[in-house]
């Protein structure tokens, strides 16, 4: 098996190694490749350097799998060169998403979306990842009709640059290269991506558009996306109306038997989930289960995830793993 990482170098392609590593693909031969000002510079995969190379080069080695995390431009681009090789690339940017015919997976969910012709498959948005894994199982059991999202994204959402510039802020200084247009460090910012006509943001219209390509589904979508300064992990307010009725235990048993779900939910006991709860776990953490007693079958949750793995890196791999189970034996 042989599997390329483009974007080695970045936080989510460094993560992507290291899922790799830990969940003990069969990878006999592994590629890295990065952008122009990478080549020749070294990455470590268990324990061993690997040299980065040019995408081009990348390309010719015919690997099985290509999993990227180098942006939309770098996906649009080199994806369908790879996929004309019979490389399957699973996509980590925002490039191939919305494109009928290219399956958006969360492995747990819909992982039959993929078949031998789809070469190209895309990785959702990292919130929109955390918030099918809770809501799934729910919209199979009781159907819904419309959620409400409010986002409580971290900075490791934007790369390095977000870290950067959060990091910089904290000790007094300024980012000569910011991830966003305002202070992040002791701040909020309602502002994820950019506008568009509607008044929405993209990161907003990712989570409406997502959500149902993900789960087949017509659910009505409201989000609004906050950066927060947080580094790691994005928190999620879920308001949920069912088609009907529900019982709030039954709830709790759907999630607790989810696999991938992780229900942290006492009061009595302050638990609820936090980013530092959810910290390099690969799970989803949902709390604060409640009825929304405003409307007729009203639920409310919070759920976090560490965005950086779930919401990329892992689910990446997970992808990697169905094709090398499923698709490419
Ligand atoms: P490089 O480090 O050579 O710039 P992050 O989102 O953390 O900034 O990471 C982005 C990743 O995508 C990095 O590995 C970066 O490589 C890579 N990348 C960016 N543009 C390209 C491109 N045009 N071709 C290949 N890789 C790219």
């Amino acid at each position: 098996m042989k599997i390329a990482v483009i974007g080695a170098t970045g936080l989510v392609g460094q993560k992507m190694l290291q899922v790799l590593a830990e969940r003990n693909l069969p990878v006999d031969e592994l590629i890295v490749a990065a952008s122009e000002r990478s080549i020749g510079k070294k990455t470590q995969f268990k324990g061993k350097e690997y040299t980065l190379i040019s995408v081009e080069e990348a390309i010719e080695k015919r690997p099985d799998i290509a999993i990227f995390s180098a942006g939309a431009d770098a996906s649009l681009k080199y994806a369908p060169l790879f996929a004309e090789k019979g490389t399957y690339v699973v996509d980590n940017s925002s490039a191939w998403r919305k494109k009928e015919g290219i399956p958006l997976v969360v492995p747990e969910i819909n992982a039959s979306d993929i078949t031998v012709d789809t070469h190209i498959i895309a990785n959702p948005n990292c919130s929109t990842i955390q918030l099918v894994m809770a809501l799934a199982p729910l919209h199979r059991r009781y159907g819904i009709r419309r959620i409400v999202v409010s986002t409580y994204q971290s900075v490791s959402g934007s790369g390095l640059k977000g870290l950067n510039q959060l990091h910089c802020e904290q000790n007094g200084g300024k980012s000569n290269n910011p991830a966003y247009p305002h202070q992040i460090h002791e701040n909020i910012i309602p502002h994820g991506g950019n506008f568009l006509d509607d008044g929405n943001t993209t990161e907003e219209e990712k989570l409406i558009f997502e959500t149902n390509k993900i789960m087949h589904s017509k659910i009505a979508v409201s989000a609004t996306v906050a950066r927060v300064p947080v580094y790691g992990g994005h928190s999620e307010s879920v308001n949920v109306e069912f088609l009907q009725p529900y019982d709030l235990q039954e709830i709790r048993n759907i999630l607790e038997n989810t696999p991938g779900v992780i229900v942290a939910d006492d009061p009595s006991k302050n638990l609820y989930p936090t980013p530092i709860m959810a910290y390099d776990k690969d799970e989803v953490f949902v709390g604060r289960m409640r009825r929304d007693n405003s409307i007729e079958n009203g639920f409310n949750f919070w759920v976090v995830s560490d965005n950086i793995r779930k919401g990329a890196a892992t689910n990446a791999v997970e992808i990697a793993q169905y094709l090398i189970q499923k698709i490419l034996i």
